[in-house]
């Protein structure tokens, strides 16, 4: 049995959308209601890259071997752990591993919802003992963390929604872990395939703009062409409005977003998507991490959120 969790009365900000016109509003139309965006305050655990490097290769976008600057991902990154703090968020910090360069992309540690979390089980060697971290932590801080026996890449390739997980396969996470999701944190999960190793993480082709907690009905941006043609026909049956981002903007991962109903922190390079977002009375809040985008990951990767 699913239950609709109602979210905190903690709002931030609500906005309304001064586009909407209100002559054409009647005075209990829900039209209003649909374009106020409103923030939650969300809990996001996150891993400063203190070992950041690209020593292998593991996606499309890693070149072993390429220049990193690790002082400015640390830069990139703590700017953005102020970005959350200075909208309100609470950040908790994993402690960083020498060996693992790619454990400050903390999303792919776990599943949590609920105050349950669904560990990893990565798919490459050079990540496996991330996920013993990131279950340590959670256990510490009294989350019960059930064990993946399939490979599950953590909000990589899982996004929660208020009345569904949406999750990833093709490339990382096995459909099989879609199924034993579904089963540890009693929520429905529907699958979509992703097809172009560029967009290997759910997460990387699609972003939650609002989760469906508060008034507003859940919304999201994706990339068509990441997704096979039933996985797009799923995606614009459940999302007929979304918004469909250019393959310009996806490639500066401008889908790996964060978003707290009403910012959107994303990556600065990601322009168009921005207006976008503008448009539907989101406040974009671009950051620049591009130093680890050298490892194919960006603002969403590196932020693990516990979902309540
Ligand atoms: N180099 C990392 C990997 O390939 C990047 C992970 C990015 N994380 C994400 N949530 N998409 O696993």
């Amino acid at each position: 049995m699913i239950t609709h969790r109602r979210p905190p009365q903690e709002a931030l900000v609500t906005v309304l959308d001064t586009r909407t016109p209100a002559r054409s509003t009647p005075a209990h139309s829900t039209l209003d209601r649909v374009t106020a965006r409103t923030a939650r305050v969300r809990s996001y655990l996150m891993c400063a890259p203190t070992h950041f490097d690209v020593t292998y290769a593991i996606n499309a976008w890693m070149q072993p071997g390429i220049h990193v600057d690790r002082d400015r991902a640390v830069a990139q990154w703590q700017a953005l752990v102020e970005t959350y703090r200075a909208l309100g968020h609470s950040v908790e910090l994993l402690e960083p591993a020498a060996g693992l360069p790619d454990m400050v992309f903390a999303a792919n540690g776990a599943l949590v919802v609920d105050g349950r979390a669904y560990g990893a089980r990565f798919r490459h060697v050079e990540r496996q003992a991330e996920a013993v971290l990131h279950a340590g932590l959670l256990r510490e801080q009294g989350i019960e963390v059930v064990e993946p026996a399939h490979t599950t890449e953590g909000e990589g390739d899982f996004l929660v929604l208020a009345s569904m997980i949406l999750a990833g396969t093709g490339f990382r996470t096995s459909l099989h872990a879609h199924v034993e999701a579904a089963a540890a944190l009693d929520r429905p999960v529907v699958s979509l395939e992703l097809v172009d190793p560029r967009f290997y993480h759910l997460d990387t082709a699609l972003a939650v703009l609002d989760d469906g907690n508060g008034e507003a009905p859940a919304d999201i941006a994706y990339l068509p062409s990441a997704f096979s043609p039933h996985s797009r026909r799923t995606l614009r049956q459940l999302f007929p409005d979304a918004i469909e981002c250019s393959e310009a903007d996806a490639l500066v991962l401008g889908l790996n977003a964060v978003s707290d109903g009403h910012h959107v922190v994303l990556p600065v390079q990601a322009r168009d998507l921005a207006v976008r977002l503008a448009e539907r009375g989101y406040t974009p809040v671009p950051v620049d991490v591009s130093e680890l985008l050298k490892a194919g990951g960006s603002v969403k990767c590196c932020t693990q959120e516990h979902h309540a």
